[in-house]
């Protein structure tokens, strides 16, 4: 099944074709002037250089030639030779019928699945989830969604930071303040106690209290500076910890997996309450028991080097213009860090999935770590970097283009952010009179749909890569480009869906003829397009984008061309079919973005 792009631009190839031209040439895109045209095509000026040729003249052939197709309504030359196509009533009902009963509303699928590997979340153990982790959350998500739809075998990986140095800092931290805890014993094999000696919130604490001590410089460049808060003796105990803890001390393993299990809590909150799944829920520590055996392949083959006490990979090219410094497999204090923990990791999907294709997403300032990462992975035959690709994003920011902060200057954590917009969409509902006749606790349940999605839609709907700024209050309003808007257009249907069938009415043949019908055939129509380039490119805000315009359309539709109180029952089922084909893409859309639309509100 082709979108009218494809028929149309089927049609225009041929057209050059028969001219014993390139059918490429006949490719038809959707006009930037509807007012004019709904399709367009500029073939005909590549033609007419082909052929030394007036492109008018090429033109005018063609749209004799489309004028034919019982998809064309009008087929006009206009300027250079420009060609101008308006599609018939009967092409638009043909493809609204088409669309409505397609249980997948239009969109394509890949021919051939490729088994996939997407790496995001990747919060780390002891850090409490705050704004800044929902972009990765929520953009791999939705295009593991996406992929998913499209065909694709996904497995997502959740990829905890578990083991790097920041574990061993934790365990530093603990043995300053609370020294007595028997993980600490030197040689102890002995059993150790069940319960955490520390909560979430003692994590929490501890965490950027003690991170500040190993930060040898604080500010960004140009405006980096000696940190007077920089504890060296507290930097190298972190690192010999982090040593032995990988090294398998069995006190300092019994700590780390205290830490493990209280962040576990909350981050599986978060996901259910974000809707978030991932298939695996493995960390960088799953990596360590493949280190040794990869650290020793990779030497015997040559590939690595021993450089300063640690052991590295070059990673430079020639062609490199920008610093390229050396991959990291084992630093001089023996243990493994974010480098070697992402190849062990490349080398384990290797073997249990063999990815045809990873996705990370994660932070844009992450670019050369992965480079880096990706290069090694090539060199050392593991995965190929064609197959390994890094989907940076810009960061979120508060008011005034600044790190989103409390009130109180602090970090805002990603529980607490959703209870605020819980709450904020709760008012709202109650301001525009929404969900009154139902129980307080589907209208909780209802806010909380809305305020997932304010807050999922207003963070995809940005171009991925930009940074964009966090504003509750204008991302929960049920009006303008907002996730509420577009859940209240779903709902607005399902109403009319409930309405019409308690009077009996029936979806029948779609036959379209109003200017507000047409617009929203052609909304329907581009869903496939829309879909396919958020595919390519890896940007969800291209489906964002679709499902405003088709909110959009319906809206202009639903204004134009009543349904309930229109007498003629065949409109009436022609139109109430078309509202049941919005609907159903409309909810496939949504889904895509990974929200969830309530029946009522
Ligand atoms: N834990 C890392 C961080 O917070 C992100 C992990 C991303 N995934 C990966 N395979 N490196 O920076």
């Amino acid at each position: 099944m082709k979108d009218l792009a494809g028929q149309l631009s089927d049609a225009a190839g041929a057209a050059f074709v028969s001219l014993g031209l390139d059918a490429a040439l006949g490719a038809m895109r959707r006009s930037d002037r509807p007012d004019l045209a709904d399709f367009q095509c500029n073939g005909a000026m590549a033609a007419a250089k082909k052929l030394s040729k007036n492109p008018r003249e090429i033109a005018t052939s063609v749209a004799d030639a489309l004028k034919a197709s019982p998809l064309v309504a009008s087929a006009d030359v206009a300027g250079p030779g420009f060609i101008n196509v308006r599609l018939s009533a009967a092409g638009l009902s043909a493809r609204a019928n088409e669309l409505a009963t397609d249980e997948r509303a239009g969109a394509p699928k890949v021919e051939k699945p490729r088994r996939v590997v997407m790496d995001f979340g990747g919060w780390n153990v002891a850090k409490e989830m705050h704004i800044g982790h929902l972009r990765s959350t929520v953009i791999g998500d939705s295009l593991q969604r996406t992929f998913r739809f499209m065909g694709d075998k996904v497995t997502s990986d959740v990829h905890l930071g578990d083991w790097g140095l920041q574990m061993g800092l934790l365990i530093t931290a603990l043995q300053i303040e609370m020294s007595d805890l028997p993980y600490f014993v030197e040689g102890s094999n002995g059993h150790f106690p069940e319960a955490s000696p520390v909560t979430m919130d003692d994590l929490g604490r501890l965490y950027p209290q003690y991170s500040l001590m190993i930060k040898e410089t604080i500010g960004e460049e140009p405006n980096e500076r000696p940190n007077p808060a920089y504890r060296p003796d507290i930097h190298e105990a972190a690192r010999k910890a982090t040593a032995e803890l990988q090294a398998g001390r069995p006190g300092y393993l019994a700590l780390w997996r205290h830490f493990c299990s209280v962040t576990r809590v909350g981050l599986e909150r978060e996901c259910a309450s974000l809707g978030v799944k991932f298939d695996l829920w493995k960390g960088e520590s799953d990596a360590n028991e493949l280190v040794p055996e990869m650290t020793e392949d990779l030497k015997s083959r040559g590939l690595a080097e021993f450089d300063a006490g640690a052991w590295i990979i070059r990673v430079k090219r020639e062609t490199d213009k920008k610093n390229m410094p050396p991959f990291m497999l084992v630093n001089r204090d023996g243990a493994v860090g974010y480098h070697a923990t992402d190849l062990a990791t490349i080398l384990d999907r290797k073997r249990n999935l063999d990815p045809e294709l990873s996705l990370y997403i994660v932070d844009e300032r992450q670019a050369l770590h992965f480079e880096q990462v990706f290069r090694a992975s090539d060199l050392a035959g593991y995965l190929p970097e064609k197959g390994l690709e890094h989907l940076g994003f810009g960061t979120v920011n508060g008011p005034g283009g600044k790190p989103y902060k409390t009130r109180d200057g602090g970090v805002l954590k990603l529980y607490e952010l959703i209870n605020e917009a819980d709450a904020t969409a709760l008012a709202r509902m109650k301001e525009a009179e929404l969900g009154a006749d139902v129980s307080a606790e589907e209208q909780a349940d209802i806010a909380h749909k809305v305020a997932v999605a304010a807050i999922k839609f207003s963070d995809l709907s940005n171009v991925r890569t930009t940074n964009y700024i966090f504003d509750l209050d204008r991302f929960i309003s049920f009006e303008g480009k907002t996730g509420p808007y577009l859940l209240y257009a779903a709902v607005r249907i399902k109403s009319l869906a409930r309405r019409a069938e308690a009077e009996g009415v029936k979806p029948g043949p779609i036959s379209i003829e109003l200017n507000a019908e047409r617009a929203l055939v052609l909304a329907l129509d581009g869903f496939g397009d829309a879909l396919g380039g958020a595919y390519e490119k890896r940007m969800p805000h291209i489906i964002c984008e679709h499902a405003y315009t088709l909110a959009q359309a319906f809206s202009g539709f639903y204004a134009a061309a009543p349904i309930m109180s229109e007498s003629d029952p065949a409109k009436k089922a022609s139109r109430f079919a078309l509202a049941m084909a919005t609907l159903k893409q409309l909810e496939l859309v949504l889904g895509l973005i990974g929200i969830e639309t309530p029946e009522r509100m």
